[in-house]
């Protein structure tokens, strides 16, 4: 089977995004190291996922064998969301921070994709992922620094999508932060300044690699 790969994108900017044009960056290089990979996109801000609504939380808990056809009518969004996660090897999220945590759009697909009885079970002992762990890719983009002695902010942004991944049963997971990158400069310049030495540590090109 062909490997394949999802990119989650939530950026509303489309032009000069730091977030989706750091993902590039990363689907370049795991389409370098595994050549014919198949690339699944999910662009939350070019087409929104629904809210959760009535409906959706009535369906959630019918046992997917007695659900009617309105109840799967209600879970066909949260179906087809899942049904990439299940078939991609490897997982890029790209978003920026919104008012120190993801933005309404990532968090929308989340309540679509996280739940109960179908990505993970709840047990006495907490919360057990349902999904096969592959290696995944968050890139987050903000305005201000989120990390380290910088920080002047909160980060609810990270520990949340940490959070979400291991619930969905996503252990292997790696972040990459661009924080304030200047506005006035070249951005694709900085940004492949800033990427290529995180790729090299995560994700080695294989161009150079010795036999
Ligand atoms: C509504 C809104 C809220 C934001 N909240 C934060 C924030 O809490 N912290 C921060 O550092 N930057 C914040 N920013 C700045 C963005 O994270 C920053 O511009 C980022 O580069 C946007 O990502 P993009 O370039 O991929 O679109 C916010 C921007 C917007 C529009």
């Amino acid at each position: 089977m062909r490997p394949t790969a999802l990119l989650v994108e939530a950026s509303p900017r489309f032009g000069r995004s730091q977030s989706r044009t750091a993902a590039e960056k990363v689907v370049g290089r795991l389409k370098e190291r595994a050549p014919g990979l198949r690339l699944l996109r999910r662009d939350l801000a070019a087409e929104p996922p629904p809210l959760i609504d009535e409906a959706f939380t009535e369906a959630m808990y019918v046992p997917a064998s007695r659900q009617d056809e309105r109840q799967r009518q209600a879970l066909a969004y949260s179906e087809a969301a899942i049904a990439e996660l299940e078939q991609a090897g490897a997982l890029i999220i790209s978003t920026p921070m919104n008012n120190f945590t993801v933005p309404a759009v990532l968090k929308t697909w989340i309540d679509q994709v996280l739940r109960l009885e179908r990505t993970f079970r709840s047990t006495p002992d907490g919360k057990v992922g349902l999904l096969a762990d592959r290696p995944t890719y968050v890139i987050v983009a903000s305005g201000g620094y989120i990390t380290g002695e910088r920080a002047r902010q909160p980060d609810f942004l990270t520990p949340y999508l940490e959070a979400v991944l291991a619930t969905l049963g996503i252990k292997t997971v790696q972040f990459f932060h661009l924080e304030r990158l200047p506005r006035d400069q070249d951005l694709a310049v900085i940004i492949d300044e800033q990427v290529q030495s995180w790729l090299d540590c995560h994700l080695p090109s294989t161009k150079n690699a010795s036999p």
